[in-house]
């Protein structure tokens, strides 16, 4: 698939960071039964890389991502363990759109969208989305960038999505709040499908 199919499957891609492996699988398993395929697994914990692994072989439907991807190295990392896309909270230095998989790249100002197209991307992850200045900024940058389309990450929730989502040059939105910490300590998958059912229909 594509990155601009992936962008599309869903109107939210959750950002999953996960603490413990065990938890990962019925985790992305409430989420896709929920109706978000697209699934972003952070690279922050030690268990970040056998949960890919783990929902990679055992959850059907799921198109897995890696996020926080800072380096060549980690993108191909993610690409081995079976991911389809990975994600930036920035440019990398000579990582252009081709390459071991789809990168969504962040950016955060004009000059670096600018560098991100010259490499070739077209969709791009504004990143944080509500601190830069939220859809003001995406109405702004949608003057002198009419071909960059986003995925605002960062600071959006079931409160805000719908605004970013109304946006000719949003594709989809990022967010953790659709598996929030405590319900993933709980294992309360059914509340977590219900989180996911809701953003599904955004
Ligand atoms: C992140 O990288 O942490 C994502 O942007 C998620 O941001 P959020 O927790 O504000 O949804």
């Amino acid at each position: 698939m594509t990155l601009a199919e992936i962008l599309k499957l869903a109107p939210v891609i959750p950002v999953m960071t996960i603490e413990d492996e065990a938890k990962a699988v019925p985790l992305a398993r409430a989420l896709v039964a929920g109706g978000l395929r697209a699934l972003e697994v952070t690279l922050r914990t030690p268990a970040a890389m056998g949960s890919i692994r783990r929902i990679v072989q055992e959850v059907e439907g799921v198109v897995v991502g890696a996020g926080t991807v800072t380096s060549a190295a980690a993108r191909q990392a993610a690409a081995d363990a079976g991911c389809q896309f990975a994600v930036s909270p920035g440019l990398i230095e000579g990582e252009g759109a081709d390459g071991p998989l789809p990168l969504l790249p962040g950016v955060a100002t004009p000059t670096e969208l600018m560098w991100g197209l010259r490499a070739g991307y077209t969709h791009f992850k504004l990143f944080p989305a509500d601190v830069l200045g939220g859809t003001a900024l995406l109405k702004a940058f949608s003057g002198p960038f009419p071909q960059a389309i986003f995925c605002p990450t960062g600071g959006i929730d079931a409160t805000n999505a719908r605004d970013y989502l109304a946006l000719a040059n949003v594709v989809c939105v990022g967010g953790s709040w659709v598996a929030p910490a405590d319900l993933v300590r709980a294992g309360d998958w059914g509340a977590i499908t219900a989180l996911a059912a809701e953003a599904a229909r955004f």
